[in-house]
């Protein structure tokens, strides 16, 4: 079954035509270089530029497939969650598309989907597996039952560990998308120059929570400024670094070992943080975890993931008609 899947949640329009967990192509339009200007994705811009790629993006994934729209057996679209106007062009497209060429619109979730990158890189992934979900918008510890089944046991109380990065670069004056630069010059490994906090949540086991270690960083950067002195940014970017991934792998692991999970796997966007990367490796060999994350080009927003994860929602009967609308924020576990 040829799927063509289409991504439009944030700043990246994509299209991927998907065959099972084989991906015949998957073009992405980025917008990246437009909002670096602003430090951020500015929304509005966000939703301009996937109705001016949209059509081209996917003329491209089907040309690269060498195959015609008429090859296509079912579309399928991101529907949440992300930048409203931005789901909406992609939902909307997908809609037309689908009604016009007569064939089944499978609504993805977008979580869903950044874990499905997964089996296109593992081909002998299958649930039941822990998965750790780390984005730019969201920050998500789930078991992932079945392949449409999850069930969420911990998640961030304030912000994602992706906005930290984000946030935390921004003060620092490095580029956007600032996780991508300060994993980059996060070099200098010396965590005794700046006393961060050690992010605790305060809520559930398995919760997570950044603000606190984001409030001290500005607060760092803040004083160093007003007294005049430099701040070393190699060494912070490490120590900021170090700080996020100590939460995410020791919620991991804890919830792993009494969960009693033999497969864990990293997906979302920070799920390409080099010391995540390296560190859950050395963990998940010393202490016997099987370890699944996608290779670099599917860590970020794409759509090869969502065809990869449409064959599954399309197994459940996952469908919808043109009544299919987008939604800013919704749960991966809804029904
Ligand atoms: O999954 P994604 O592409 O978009 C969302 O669905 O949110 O994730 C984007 C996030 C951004 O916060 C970006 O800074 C972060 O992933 N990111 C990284 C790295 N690469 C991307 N954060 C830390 N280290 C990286 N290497």
């Amino acid at each position: 079954m040829k799927i063509l899947a289409i991504e439009s949640s944030c700043d990246e329009t994509s299209a991927a035509v998907v065959e099972g967990r084989i991906v015949l192509s998957n073009i992405i339009a980025t917008q990246i270089a437009e909002h670096r200007i602003y430090g951020g994705v500015v929304p509005e811009i966000a939703s301009r530029r996937h109705t001016e790629a949209i059509s081209h993006v996917c003329d491209e994934a089907l040309k690269q497939a060498g195959i015609t729209y008429s090859d296509i057996d079912a579309v399928a679209v991101t529907f949440a969650p992300g930048l409203i106007g931005a789901l909406l062009v992609g939902v909307n497209f997908a809609k037309g598309l689908a009604l016009s060429l007569g064939v089944p619109l499978i609504p993805v979730h977008h979580l869903r989907s950044h874990i499905a990158a997964n089996y296109i890189a593992h081909p002998d992934l299958e649930p039941p597996f822990l998965c750790l979900l780390v984005s730019g918008g969201n920050t998500v510890l789930a078991e992932v039952t079945d392949y449409t089944s999850f069930k969420i046991i911990g998640g961030t109380r304030d912000d994602a560990a992706g906005e930290c990065f984000d946030k935390t670069a921004r003060c620092l004056g490095l580029e956007y998308p600032g996780g991508v630069t300060l994993d980059k010059i996060a070099t200098v490994a010396d965590f005794k120059k700046y006393p961060l906090p050690y992010p605790k949540s305060g809520g559930g086991e398995y919760d997570f929570s950044f603000s606190g270690l984001k409030t001290a960083v500005i607060n760092t950067v803040h004083n160093a400024r007003q007294k005049g002195e430099e701040i070393d940014i190699p060494v912070l970017c490490a120590t900021i670094r170090e700080r996020v991934c100590d939460m995410l792998i020791d919620n991991t692991f804890k919830a792993a070992e009494s969960l009693r999970y033999k497969k864990i796997a990293v997906a979302g966007g920070v799920s390409a943080n080099s010391e995540l990367r390296c560190r859950m490796d050395t963990e998940c060999k010393k202490r016997g975890f099987e370890l699944f994350y996608p290779p670099l080009k599917y860590c970020g927003d794409n759509a090869a993931m969502v065809g990869a994860q449409a064959i599954f929602e399309y197994e459940s009967g996952n469908m919808a008609g043109t009544e299919l609308n987008a939604t800013a924020t919704l749960p991966i576990d809804y029904r």
